[in-house]
C-alpha cells in the first residue's frame, strides 16, 4: 500500500542500522542523527527494572557497574538475543533521534536494516521492536543492499558489485546488481570476534586477564590484518595479572597482534572467496572490474583491504565512511524512487 504524500512526507521517517555494536539512524531530509553504542543500563531496585541511561553513557559503564546496574548489550551476532531490553533500546534512541518524547502521536514510517542471513523469525522480532517503539509503517532492507548504496555502488544496473560488510557481530558478503542480491553469505565473524582474539592471547601468553574495552583499544591503534616487518608497533596494556591477582601491566606489539588475528581474519577471507566462488560467470567478470567494496567498522581495522586484496588478487577499496554505509543507505532507499523496490515489507 502506498501512503498518502501528507504522511510519506513526514520529517519523522527514518532508517535505523541497529547493530551489534552500534546503532545509527538516518532521518528523512537531515540524513544521520545518532550514532551511538548498541548498549543500556538497566537498574533494578525493589525487583522493578528500569533504564538507566543507553548509548555512549551506558557503554562507559560497561564492566564497570556496581551492583543493582547491569550494563546490557542486547544484540549478539547481528542478532536481537534480548527481545524486551533491545526494544527498550530503540525507544531510547528513537526519542532521542527525535529530539524528545515526539515518539507517539506521529505517525512516522521506518525503515530497518536485517542482515541477509537473519530468520522469519528474527526479522519478525526487530519488525516489533519498532512497530512497539512507535513506528507507523515498518519496512526492512537487507543490510547487504543498504551497504552497497550507502558506499555509492550502481545496484540499480545491470552491472554486478561485490560488498563486504564488517560489522561487530557478522561479515556479510553479497553481489548485488538490478536492485537485488544474487548472492549473500553471512559469517559470525567481526569486530567481536577480534577482539576475543586479542583477550586470549594475551591472557594465554602474558598471563594478563584485560577487558573488552581494552582489547578494542589494542585492535584500534596497533591491529592488523597483515603481519608487520619486524615486531611493528607496541603498546603497553594493563588489565589483572592471572597469576598474583594484582593489576599490572605489559607492551605487546603489532606482530602478534597480527598473529592473534589470523584466525578470524582468515574466516573473513573464506567466506568472500566462496562467494566469489559461488558468483555467476557474468556478474565476476563485473566485479574484476570493480573490485571489492568494504564497509562497516571492521573494513577500518589496519591492512584489511590488503589482505582481502591478497587473496582475492583484485582491487579493494575501503568505501567512505565505513561505519554510515547501512544507515546512509537505508536512509536514501526510503528517500530517493530510484531505489523503490528494495524495501521489503515481510
Ligand atoms: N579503526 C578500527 N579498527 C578496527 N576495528 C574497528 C575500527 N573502528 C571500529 N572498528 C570495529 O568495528 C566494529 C563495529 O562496526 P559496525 O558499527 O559496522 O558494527 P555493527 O553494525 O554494530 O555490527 P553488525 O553489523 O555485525 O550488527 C567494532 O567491532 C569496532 O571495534
Ligand atoms: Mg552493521
Amino acid at each position: 500500500m502506498k501512503l498518502p504524500k501528507f504522511f510519506s512526507s513526514s520529517t519523522h521517517d527514518m532508517a535505523i542500522d541497529l547493530g551489534t555494536v552500534n546503532t545509527v539512524i538516518y532521518v528523512r531530509d537531515r540524513g544521520i542523527v545518532l550514532n551511538e553504542p548498541s548498549v543500556i543500563a538497566i537498574e533494578t531496585q525493589n525487583g522493578i527494572r528500569r533504564v538507566k541511561v543507553v548509548g555512549n553513557e551506558a557503554k562507559l559503564m560497561m564492566g564497570k557497574t556496581p551492583a543493582g546496574i547491569q550494563a546490557i548489550r542486547p544484540l549478539r551476532d547481528g542478532v536481537i538475543a534480548d527481545i524486551d531490553v533491545a526494544e527498550q533500546m530503540i525507544k531510547h534512541f528513537v526519542d532521542k533521534a527525535l529530539g524528545g518524547s515526539s515518539r507517539f502521536g506521529r505517525r512516522h514510517e521506518v525503515v530497518i536494516c536485517v542482515p541477509s542471513g537473519s530468520t522469519m523469525v528474527e526479522r519478525r522480532a526487530l519488525r516489533d521492536a519498532a512497530s512497539n517503539a512507535g513506528a507507523f509503517r515498518v519496512q526492512l532492507i537487507e543490510e547487504p543492499m543498504a551497504a552497497a548504496i550507502g558506499a555509492g555502488l550502481p545496484v540499480t544496473e545491470p552491472r554486478g558489485a561485490m560488498v563486504v560488510d564488517i560489522g561487530g557481530g557478522t561479515t556479510e558478503v553479497a553481489v548485488l546488481s538490478l536492485r537485488g542480491i544474487a548472492y549473500s553469505n553471512s559469517v559470525r565473524v567481526g569486530g567481536d570476534k577480534l577482539d576475543d582474539a586479542i583477550s586470549s592471547h594475551v591472557r594465554r601468553t602474558h598471563n594478563l586477564m584485560i577487558g573488552e574495552a581494552t582489547s578494542e583499544r589494542v585492535k584500534h591503534l596497533i591491529g592488523s590484518a597483515v603481519a608487520p616487518e619486524g615486531q611493528g608497533r607496541t603498546l603497553t596494556v594493563k588489565g589483572r595479572d592471572l597469576v598474583n591477582g594484582r593489576p599490572a601491566e605489559i607492551t605487546i606489539t603489532e606482530a602478534e597482534i597480527a598473529d592473534a588475528l589470523a584466525e578470524p581474519v582468515g574466516q573473513i577471507k573464506s567466506a568472500v572467496m566462496s562467494a566469489l566462488e559461488q558468483t555467476a560467470p557474468e556478474l565476476s567478470s563485473d566485479i574484476i572490474d570493480e573490485g571489492i567494496t568494504l564497509t562497516g567498522g571492521g573494513a577500518l581495522l589496519g591492512r584489511i583491504d590488503e589482505a582481502l586484496s591478497e587473496t582475492t588478487g583484485l582491487p579493494v577499496k575501503i568505501a567512505d565512511d565505513a561505519l554510515m554505509c547501512v544507515a546512509m543507505g537505508a536512509g536514501r532507499a526510503l528517500e530517493d524512487t530510484a531505489y523503490d523496490g528494495v524495501l521489503t515489507i515481510g
